[in-house]
């Protein structure tokens, strides 16, 4: 499963970099809207700072407009992934920049019949929300398990993006279905390695070797 951070911001994207685990970035607009300064300034800075995809989303709702910011954020840098959610404007300019060779993360999902046509609109990716199906006592990861059968069932190539990872168990569960990615907050990357164990471990091993 490819890691991505979910994140705009830059010291929480190196620090999580440093680890060697992330190969793209997610973004949307909360999370550059934390930020300050110029935020395209900042997304080229990310896009410099990862090899790999960087999602950005675009803001308008109109299908013209959202077509036209599209064009400009893939300018800002090559590996810029075009967010656009699933709405029925959002899947008709899916569809038109995947017919441009322009690559689309289709987010807001919230069910395997809107992954399916945004897969057949030709998007690279899409972005089940798991924590926020969870916080309306729907279960999440059942979303994505139904997205990985029909995807399978019909062997489509669009990547499933694991995203509204909320704790360490919805990551563990994304890999366990075989997601394609998972987008975390820094928090549950760091959350990862933690293991109660390890640390007593350590604390016994280090205080093993001073009485030596
Ligand atoms: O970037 C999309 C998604 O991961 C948002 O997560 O925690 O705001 O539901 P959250």
């Amino acid at each position: 499963m490819k890691i991505f951070l979910d994140s705009a911001n830059i010291d929480h994207i190196r620090q999580a970099k440093s680890l060697g685990a992330i190969e793209g970035v997610t973004t949307n607009p909360s999370l550059l809207a934390r930020e300050k300064g110029d935020w395209k300034k900042l997304v080229r800075q990310i896009c410099k700072e990862i090899d790999g995809p960087v999602s950005v989303e675009v803001i308008a709702t109109d299908p013209a407009d959202m077509l036209a910011e599209a064009r400009d954020l893939v300018k800002i840098a090559p590996n810029v992934v075009v967010k656009v959610p699933v709405t029925l404007d959002g899947l008709k300019v899916i569809h038109e920049l995947h017919q441009r060779g322009i690559e689309t993360n289709a987010t807001l999902v919230f069910s395997a019949n809107q992954a399916l046509l945004a897969a057949k609109a030709g998007a690279g990716y899409v972005s089940p929300f798991i924590g926020r199906l969870d916080d309306i006592g729907q279960d999440g990861m059942q979303v994505v398990q139904d997205i990985m059968t029909v995807f399978r069932n019909y062997d489509l190539s669009t990547q499933v993006l694991a995203a509204s990872i909320r704790h360490v168990n919805h990551f563990l569960q994304a890999a366990l279905l075989g997601a394609d990615a998972a987008t975390v907050p820094l928090a549950v990357l760091l959350d990862l390695v933690k293991h109660p164990l390890t640390d007593i471990g350590l604390a016994k091993f280090l205080d093993d070797w001073a009485k030596r």
